[in-house]
């Protein structure tokens, strides 16, 4: 099987797909309130597209594939796309990255059509400052997202928690014990300075490095594996199941062994989350590419990707929202 390296000797092997650039909530890090700049339907990649696409990542080596958005059950007949993704060959990991407010309904037909796991979005477990900082959120309907993903099988959940000085830093310990009694993974994010939201979640930044510190106080913690291709670093607790994954693009990098490349909904093919570099594929594909353009036009993609992302040194260079690419 062929495989795709990157001029740094990294290989490709993880595909986020994002399905829609819309959302029904509105974190504060990442989409601003009132924007309504969203990609037209007739740009957005049809579901054939999107296969076609992730067939040629397939047949280059490409193992994993993550559904993001925007939200991505906002998209409609998503477990269509599932299904038809799901019987591509070679893929061994078909995961969602969700904020969980349309999973209580969705997660059984999810699983039945063939996604494995989900990772969920959730900053803050008071109803009120979850409704704060996203813009309005239900987080009763969250917790009932979170149940169902767990009764229909679809594991490990893991939890994604953006961490963030003078909002929610202090529910770290409530986060811990909430993923204790559920049984979910817990991942402690630090805020990157992307879009023009950028400069609002950096004046919130947290150093993980400290909630690490504080929580080794309260919990013996062992290095650990988990499941997964991201760039988590994981502890467990010790005694417990809980694992518990540090997310530290700021802090401490990891771009060294990224493995990922993402696709936005109107076929935009982003090499790296911290930098603009792009090609846009939706062209090649309504011109008729052949397999083997599309195959080539990958290679020459990768061939692009930059070396790791400058948030420290050009914070808010990036002018997408994360929205855009989906984390
Ligand atoms: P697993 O396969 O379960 O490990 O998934 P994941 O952690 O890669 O995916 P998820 O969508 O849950 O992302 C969690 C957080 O990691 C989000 O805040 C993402 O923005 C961030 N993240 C994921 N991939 C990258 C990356 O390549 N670079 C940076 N800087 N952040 C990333
Ligand atoms: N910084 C860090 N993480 C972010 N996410 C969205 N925007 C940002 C940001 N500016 C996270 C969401 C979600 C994941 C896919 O990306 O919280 O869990
Ligand atoms: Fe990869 Fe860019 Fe993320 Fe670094 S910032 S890990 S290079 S996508």
């Amino acid at each position: 099987m062929a495989d795709l390296t990157d001029p740094f000797g990294r290989r490709i092997e993880y595909l986020r797909v994002s399905v829609t650039d819309r959302c029904d909530l509105r974190c504060t890090y990442c989409m601003p309130k009132g924007f309504d700049g969203f990609e037209e339907p007739e740009d957005w990649l049809t579901f054939e597209e999107l296969e076609r696409v992730v067939a040629a990542f397939t047949r280059v080596g490409v193992r994993r594939v993550r559904l993001t958005g925007g939200e991505p059950l906002v998209r409609k007949d998503l477990p269509e796309l599932v299904a038809r993704l799901g019987a591509l060959p070679g893929i061994e990991d078909l995961s969602l990255s969700t904020n969980a407010v349309r999973l209580a309904r969705m997660a059984e037909p999810l699983k039945r059509a063939g996604i494995h796991r989900v990772n969920v979005s959730l900053d803050s477990l008071d109803p009120g400052r979850f409704a704060g900082v996203t813009g309005g959120g239900r987080l009763e309907k969250v917790l009932a997202g979170l149940e169902a993903a767990r009764r229909v099988g679809l594991e490990p959940v893991k939890l994604n928690m953006v961490v963030m000085r003078g909002v929610n830093e202090d529910e770290v310990p409530a986060m811990v014990e909430f993923c204790l009694e559920h049984g979910y993974t817990l991942r402690l994010i630090e805020t990157m300075p992307v879009g023009a939201t950028g400069q609002a979640a950096t004046s919130h930044y947290v150093d993980l490095q400290e909630v690490r510190a504080r929580l080794a106080e309260r919990y013996e913690l062992v290095p650990a594996v988990m499941s997964g291709g991201g760039p988590a670093r994981y502890v467990q607790v010790a005694g417990t199941d809980l694992k518990i994954g540090f997310i530290t693009p700021l802090s401490q990098h990891f771009c060294e062994t990224c493995n990922r490349v993402r696709l936005s909904v109107d076929g935009g093919l982003f090499l790296c989350l911290g930098q603009n570099d792009a090609i846009e594929l939706r062209p090649l594909l309504r011109a008729g590419a052949s397999d083997g353009d599309l195959d080539e036009a990958l290679r020459g993609a990768i061939a692009l990707k930059p070396e790791r992302h400058e948030f420290r040194e050009h914070p808010c260079q990036v002018v997408r929202f994360m929205s855009a690419t989906g984390g």
